[in-house]
């Protein structure tokens, strides 16, 4: 199947230094893939890569067979790639809903039909539509940053370490949620540090260490890997 997201050979770097060196990865239609490294080894950066937050020196990224790079972030939105970021961000003064309207972007006109879906994955932020988004747990501002991203109506939802700084139960649940929300059609690339469970959820990962893809496969290739098991599962 040709993919949905392909990236080739991309570098990015932070003035002179690079932190992303010549990494290749791709996302087909409806698969969950896992990007899984240690921190400080680019993952971020790649996502602001390919959301167009930041440039590439070298390289080229393809969506749908159309070239992203160099299309503002904006753009990269509008052609169907919504980024999740890390620590969600937020804007903590203002209301559930008007956080999540505020992902609708271009897809304004579904907005109301978007917000349905969202409820409907997270009843809770139904109940909490009211209130400010600084006001609620870990657990429920990723609800709202993953719902803020849906808003958008995306064919590729890209989240940046989703389980950061939750329990283990909310990230349980947040993963179910994951999977809940590829089942109906839609692809992810998921990174992670928790490496176990970003894998066991995923159809194929890739791993990245100082800025490369050192490694990649399907889910239960990786998770037999020596090097992954001892790196990153301590065992
Ligand atoms: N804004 C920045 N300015 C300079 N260097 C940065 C910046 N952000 C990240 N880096 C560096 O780039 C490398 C990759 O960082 P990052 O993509 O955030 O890794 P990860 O998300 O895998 O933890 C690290 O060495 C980090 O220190
Ligand atoms: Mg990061």
């Amino acid at each position: 199947m040709p993919a949905l997201l392909r990236v080739d050979g991309i570098e990015v770097a932070y003035g002179q230094v690079p932190a992303v060196r010549g990494a290749s990865l791709e996302v087909r239609p409806g698969e969950i893939v896992a990007l899984i490294g240690s921190n400080g080894a680019g993952k971020t950066t790649t996502l602001r890569a390919i959301s167009g937050l930041l440039p590439i020196r070298r390289g080229l990224i393809e969506f749908e067979g159309d070239r992203l790079d160099g299309l503002s972030s904006s753009k990269v939105v509008g052609r169907g790639i919504a980024h999740v970021p890390e620590g969600r961000q937020l804007f903590p003064t203002m209301t559930v809903l008007e956080n999540l309207e505020l992902g609708a972007g271009a897809a304004k006109a579904l907005k109301a039909e978007s917000l349905e879906w969202v409820f409907e994955l997270f009843p809770r932020l139904r109940e909490r539509r009211r209130q400010l988004a600084g006001t609620l747990s870990g657990g429920e501002q990723q609800m709202v940053a993953i719902g803020r991203g849906l808003m958008a109506r995306p064919k590729l939802l890209m989240l940046d370490e989703p389980s950061l700084g939750l329990a283990p139960v909310v990230v349980r649940a947040i993963f179910d949620n994951l999977v809940e929300i590829n089942r109906r059609g839609m692809a992810i690339l998921l990174v992670e540090q928790n490496v176990l469970r970003a894998l066991q959820l995923s159809h194929r990962g890739y791993v990245l260490e100082n800025g490369q893809i050192v490694l990649d496969g399907p889910r239960d290739t990786l998770l037999a890997d020596g090097h992954i098991k001892q790196a990153y599962l301590g065992r």
